[in-house]
């Protein structure tokens, strides 16, 4: 049974899963298949839904990536993440991992845990199943129940991707950290209004705290900023790997990357926040 088999729960009833004959089985006899590529599919009803990215939008990420500049934004975000786990056991879980990129890097960077990568997109877990020996990859809907053991994680990261705050702080362990990832107003800003893709929010901190202000008191913020220069393609797989792709047209994305030309300078950034569970309503409770 592979070490990340053990983290999990069934999605339907909550009990653990034990690998059997090439599925994994919970007491009550759910069963689910672990696919070919090594991912196993969690979905109760095993139905994607909307927001999944799509097999096109997946590519373009992996092309993205390997054009090695968001290196310093992942080596960046690992060692943030491996800083806020150095005394916590657990594993790592990144929800929302896409390609697992950034879950690679914190494994790396925290040798003898076992990380699982978590998404909505069967297309995006096939490859994160391959992003690093000890790592595995579910799909599931982090906006339902995460089908995760409570208590196992280290880490939870998010990285541009949707936060379930309530779910997070079930499987995190005592003293774990939500490592969160997310884009200031100038991230990628020389290119969104020519390529045609999503702004930023502006009320976005305000909005995080919202979210995750419930459960979560944020201990770290990290920002980091540099720029990067874009050929004609990295701008084309920027603008389609992330939720932009959902209305833009490919051609018309080349057409208007052409326009600006290859070596076309480009702001990253982005805020890096490490959240721990809230604990002092549980010490008000206890007075
Ligand atoms: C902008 S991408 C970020 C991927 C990765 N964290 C990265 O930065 O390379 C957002 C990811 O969230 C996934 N996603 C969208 N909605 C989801 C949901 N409800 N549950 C789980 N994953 C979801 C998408 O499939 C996609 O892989
Ligand atoms: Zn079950």
């Amino acid at each position: 049974m592979a070490r990340w088999h053990a983290l999990l729960a069934c999605p339907h009833c909550g009990s653990d899963l034990a690998e059997k004959r090439g599925s994994l089985v919970c007491a009550a006899g759910h069963s689910f298949d672990i696919a070919r590529q090594g991912y196993v599919n969690l979905l109760p009803g095993g139905a994607e839904v909307g927001t999944a990215d799509t097999r096109e939008m997946v590519g373009s990420r992996r092309a993205f990536f390997a054009s090695g500049h968001y290196r310093s934004l992942v080596e960046r975000v690992a060692a943030v993440a491996a800083d806020a786990v150095s005394d916590v056991p657990g594993c790592i879980i990144d929800a929302g991992a896409g390609t697992g990129e950034y879950l690679a890097a914190v494994l790396e960077a925290t040798p003898g845990r076992v990380g699982l990568a978590l998404d909505l997109s069967k297309h995006a877990a096939r490859h994160a199943a391959r992003a690093h020996p000890d790592a595995g990859a579910v799909v599931c809907d982090v906006w339902g129940r995460l089908p995760v053991r409570d208590g196992v994680a280290a880490a939870v990261m998010c990285v541009f991707a949707p936060r379930n705050a309530a779910e997070t702080a079930r499987v995190l362990a005592p003293g774990g950290a939500l490592v969160v990832v997310t884009p200031t107003s100038r991230h990628l800003s020389e290119i969104i209004g020519p390529l045609g893709m999503l702004t930023v929010d502006p009320d976005k901190g305000a909005r995080l705290e919202r979210t995750l202000g419930a459960d979560f008191v944020r201990r770290r913020l990290e920002p980091l900023e540099y720029s990067a220069t874009l050929s004609v393609d990295d701008m084309v797989s920027l603008a389609m790997m992330g939720p932009s792709a959902w209305h833009a047209t490919p051609d018309r994305v080349r057409a208007e990357a052409e326009r600006l030309g290859d070596g076309t300078d480009v702001s990253v950034s982005v805020e890096i926040g490490v959240w721990r569970v809230d604990r002092s309503s549980d010490v008000s409770d206890a007075l």
